[in-house]
């Protein structure tokens, strides 16, 4: 018995090996840890139970069947994040460059499916360079398989992909289809062909960080919803994140408890606004100031950064905070902020955790190059969201709302429960200076001037917009957290359907 229990051990030392010391070696040599070290570090200690550790390829063709190394390339198993389960993949770059067999992809889709039935977020760490170019089409196969997966997973379960290494093909389309990407700075890259297919294709020379580097995917791609500096700070953030969300569509968000007290009034708030309608101040400070212990997990926070999305917890409920950023094109609404809010809001729609909107916002963005890039089908994406989600809506309105923004920021209209507007607030059709020139063209400048302060008096506020029930109430800024907080507890029993439909059609 003795002699098969150190027989078991040693093939375990073998697979933990993975491609072997000197690949090992050269991984951290790039500043990255191996698969296993980052499945230690994602993971409550010693939690993770580990699938099919030796399982090896079938390939034969171009001397394969020669090389065979146990776990072939991935780590597959499942593990807790303080205390609750995931299932977890994570490619051994070290391994065929974590590259796809069909051996390899079977073990992925095991923890796929088993973490949609036991309804547990899945992570995948990715570090790999797509199709197992030795096993051909039995490689995209695979990949396909994993593919439908992630699709029939998608609001069932939350899906995080982590790119860590070089991703190429497969392996940056598996996380397109998951609920969030993170990178690592400087380490990790996303195409669908990197630099030498690229050369060869479009004579383009181009290097792996221009080509996909987070500077490229988590600031103007939008491809990414964030960058880490290391591995280890990669880890420790996915973790967090995890907190905030629920295990499955099957359960509610996790519900901490809250040293903040709810009752907490911010007298700085009352102050934020300036009283020169065109002087930005900064959304994150109102976020910061309202939520619980000022814990904010930003998703995007470097792309289109004239919205503000994240996750935060109001009296140890968490929420999904969308919000305009006056600092940034004046809080505008374009193609880049409507398509990454309307991502965001949909996300929490389906994992029932609650919106809470922050508005401030001139409009959507005139100019032709946004109409030529479809300003009008994207913007649709964002009203579209909000209308469909039937989570409980909260929505404050700071300064300006304005146009068809007011109606798309998670509006009255478009059945948002709670509807506040500080006192600071502007709702109107647009601002005073471009309404009186439209609708008083002829008039010189001193009417025009006499005409705007009409207008302003008469639709720079938010008593018109409360007088017709549009907005519940006009509150104090220093009690926004309270009202919030009061506002989701009425929310808890919200019962909301839409009609029953095969799936909807969002402007895509
Ligand atoms: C088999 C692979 C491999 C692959 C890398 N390796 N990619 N083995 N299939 N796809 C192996 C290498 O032979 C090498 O083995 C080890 O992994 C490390 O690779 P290097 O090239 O030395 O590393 P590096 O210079 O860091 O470059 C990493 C890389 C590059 C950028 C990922 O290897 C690369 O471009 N690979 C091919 C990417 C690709 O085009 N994949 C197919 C995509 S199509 P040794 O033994 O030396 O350690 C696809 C189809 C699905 O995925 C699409 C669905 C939509």
């Amino acid at each position: 018995m003795k002699q098969v229990l150190i027989e078991l051990e040693a093939k375990r030392e073998t697979a933990r090996q993975g491609g072997g010391t000197r690949r090992i070696e050269a991984q951290h040599a790039k500043g990255k840890l191996t698969a296993r070290e980052r499945v230690d570090l994602l993971l409550d200690e010693g939690s993770f139970e580990e699938f099919d550790m030796f399982v090896e390829h079938r390939a034969t063709d171009f001397g394969m069947a020669e090389q065979k190394v146990p776990g072939d390339g991935v780590v597959t198993g499942w593990g807790t994040i303080n205390g609750r389960t995931v299932f977890v993949f994570s490619k051994d770059f070290t391994v065929f460059g974590g590259s796809l067999s069909s051996a390899h992809a079977q073990k992925i889709l095991k923890v796929q499916r088993q973490a949609i039935k036991m309804g547990a977020p899945i992570i995948g760490l990715f570090d790999a360079g797509g199709a197992r170019i030795q096993e051909g089409v039995d490689s995209l196969a695979g990949y396909a398989d994993i593919f439908l997966e992630n699709t029939l997973a998608s609001g069932v379960i939350p899906q995080i992909a982590v790119i860590m290494g070089p991703c190429a093909g497969g392996d940056v389309y598996s996380p397109a289809i998951m609920d969030f990407i993170f990178m690592v700075k400087d380490t990790s890259y996303m195409y669908v062909t990197g630099p030498d297919v690229v050369k060869t294709v479009t004579h383009e020379d181009v290097s792996h960080e221009d080509l996909g580097g987070y500077r490229v995917h988590a600031m103007k791609s939008g491809v990414a919803d964030g960058a880490f500096e290391n591995d280890l700070e990669a880890m420790t953030q996915v973790r967090r994140l995890v907190d905030f969300l629920p295990t499955s569509n099957r359960e509610r968000p996790p519900v901490r408890v809250s040293f903040d007290d709810a009752e907490r009034e911010e007298a700085s708030l009352d102050t934020l606004v300036p009283a020169n309608p065109n002087k930005p101040y900064d959304m994150k400070e109102l976020i910061s100031k309202v939520v619980d212990e000022a814990d904010f997990f930003e998703i995007s926070p470097d792309f289109a950064k004239n919205i503000i999305c994240g996750f935060a917890r109001m009296d140890g409920q968490p929420v999904g905070v969308v919000a305009n950023q006056p600092q940034v094109l004046a809080g505008v609404l374009d193609i880049d902020a409507s398509r990454k809010a309307a991502r965001f809001v949909r996300f929490c729609d389906a994992f029932e955790i609650p919106l809470v909107t922050f508005v401030d916002v001139p409009g959507f963005m005139p100019g032709t190059r946004q109409e030529q890039g479809g300003l009008i089908r994207h913007g649709a994406k964002l009203l579209f969201a909000y209308a469909e989600a039937t989570v409980p809506k909260i929505t404050i309105i700071t300064r300006k709302a304005y146009g068809g923004a007011y109606d798309v920021m998670s509006s009255k209209h478009i059945r948002g429960d709670l509807n506040y507007a500080w006192p600071t607030a502007e709702i109107a059709v647009m601002g005073s200076k471009g309404a009186v020139e439209i609708i008083f063209r002829n008039q010189t400048e001193e009417e025009l001037a006499a005409r705007e302060a009409e207008y302003k008096d008469r639709f720079a506020n938010p008593f018109v917009a409360a007088s017709r029930g549009y907005i519940d109430d006009v509150i104090m800024p220093h009690g926004t957290r309270r009202r919030i907080v009061r506002g989701l507890r009425s929310l808890k029993g919200k019962v909301l359907q839409n009609p029953w439909k095969k799936h909807d059609n969002i402007p895509l």
